[in-house]
């Protein structure tokens, strides 16, 4: 049986105008196991940044419960979400998010060393693992914009999360270097972690274990 990391009940979530309400997800059902690949597709404005948010912990649900290995995350205390957070969840989001004056290895040492763990042979062990270890001390904005989502990368595995959430990862890469960060994503569902990426690229469906289509505040397994 396949062990499940992520559980969405009836997850909803409204957002008020003044009188407008939009409902953006609609009691949404879905099972994440550990070690898979899920990739999320829809229109502009379905919700795909909205479902990512919401498991991060960023933005309150209207309804519905998150569990997170077997507990629902969604009414933890401030101070448990950064905890939980930090230690168990990578973020890699469309803009690199790169801190332009550190260098490419203390950026991705970073989330480490706000644990309290410096991890600097770890951080170049995993640039090497994405086959930018020439990089390390090079500094972000010398990068090309494939590089940098590399280095994001990188930066969201140094913890050693169980979970990983992208969010268009690859929105300003060309298709070989985009098909490169979706190989990356299988590798690491191959190790046991369970990630999440949201693409506009439907290539992406070849390298994941499911492929999910948003739309209408509906999530349905495509693939
Ligand atoms: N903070 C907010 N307040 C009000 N409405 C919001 C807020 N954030 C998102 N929305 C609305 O919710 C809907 C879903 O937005 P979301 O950002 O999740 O879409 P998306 O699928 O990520 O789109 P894209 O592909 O363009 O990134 C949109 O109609 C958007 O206008
Ligand atoms: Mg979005």
């Amino acid at each position: 049986m396949d062990k499940i990391l992520l559980e969405l009940k009836d997850l909803t979530k409204i957002y008020k105008e003044g009188l407008e309400k939009n409902k953006v997800l609609d009691k949404v059902n879905l099972k994440i196991s550990a070690g898979t690949f899920n990739v999320f597709v829809g229109p502009s404005g379905s919700g795909k940044s909205t479902l990512l948010n919401l498991i991060a912990m960023l933005d309150t649900a209207t309804e519905g419960e998150i569990l997170f290995e077997g507990k629902n995350i969604l009414n933890l205390s401030e101070k448990k979400k950064a905890k939980l957070r930090l230690d168990k969840i990578g973020f890699v989001f469309q803009f690199d998010g790169l801190l332009p004056e550190f260098s490419v290895i203390e950026n991705v040492n970073m989330p480490a060393l706000i644990k309290g763990k410096s991890a600097k042979t770890r951080a170049l062990d995993l640039l090497k693992n994405l086959n930018i270890d020439t990089l390390a001390s090079k500094m972000p904005p010398s990068l090309s914009g494939g590089e940098k989502q590399r280095v994001a990368i990188a930066r969201s595995l140094i913890n050693n999360p169980i979970l990983v959430l992208a969010d268009e990862p690859t929105g300003n890469l060309d298709g070989a270097r985009k098909e490169q960060v979706f190989k990356d994503f299988a590798a690491l569902a191959k190790e046991g972690i369970a990630v999440l990426m949201v693409t506009h690229d439907i290539k992406a469906a070849d390298y994941a274990d499911n492929c999910y289509k948003i739309e209408n505040g509906k999530i349905d397994l495509k693939k």
